[in-house]
């Protein structure tokens, strides 16, 4: 049902005609990322998903940085990198682009990981920071054709956020403490850039 109201606002959009770059933005655990295959799925091969996670910046950086204990957190990320790839995916033109993706079970990006071919006609992106109004990433909204926030009861984003930590190797406790201490307050750092969306899709748990 969802699901149909987002396929048909997608169908809306891609009636404009070219490349159209959709993003999709929202809080730690909001389903960006599933949401985003699914919509991407429904379209076959003429949709891409490029995550604004695959430009976390690298363990060894982010200690040489001392922010190895923020990772996740806005200035973690290489904002200027994700900026160009925008481009260079506006741009279009014959060559494949690659966008890397982020390897959840080693928490790395990976380069190389994801083709845009010249034939795609959907870029889907989709990450945390998106339509943040702070220095560098303020620059990502403009690159947009259009953004999404979703919004999802926190009770349930951390609910699932827990379970996914905990399934990839974590235990309860450490997961919990993980989500409360650094999901929730990018949460709050995330809720007022809804501001800055085309539309809110508030989900229901
Ligand atoms: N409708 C749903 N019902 C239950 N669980 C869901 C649903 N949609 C997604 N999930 C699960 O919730 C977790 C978070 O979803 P997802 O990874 O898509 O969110 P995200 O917004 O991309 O999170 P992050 O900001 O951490 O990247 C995942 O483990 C996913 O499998
Ligand atoms: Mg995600």
């Amino acid at each position: 049902m969802e699901m149909n109201i987002l396929i048909e606002r997608l169908q809306a959009l891609m009636a404009k005609g070219g490349r159209q770059i959709l993003g999709i933005a929202g809080p730690p655990g909001s389903a960006k990322s599933t949401i985003a295959r699914g919509l991407a799925e429904s379209m076959g091969r003429a949709a891409v998903v490029v995550p604004m996670d695959g430009f976390h910046l690298a363990n060894d950086e982010l200690v040489r940085l001392g922010r190895r204990d923020r990772k996740g957190a806005p200035d973690t990320f290489d904002i200027a990198g994700y900026r160009a790839l925008l481009d260079r995916l506006r741009e279009g033109g014959p060559e494949v682009v690659y966008a890397p993706r982020f390897d959840r079970e080693t928490e790395t990006a990976v380069a190389g990981a994801i083709p845009v071919g010249p034939d795609v006609r959907l870029v889907i992106t989709e990450g945390n920071y998106l339509l943040l109004d702070t220095p560098g990433w303020a620059d990502i909204r403009s690159r947009l054709d259009e953004a999404w926030f979703l919004d999802l009861g926190a009770e349930a984003r951390q609910a699932r956020l827990v379970a996914r930590r905990v399934r990839h190797g974590d235990t309860a406790d450490a997961a919990a403490e993980w989500v409360r201490t650094v999901d929730e307050p990018n949460a709050r750092l995330i809720a007022p850039s809804a501001d800055r969306a085309d539309v809110v899709i508030r989900l229901d748990a």
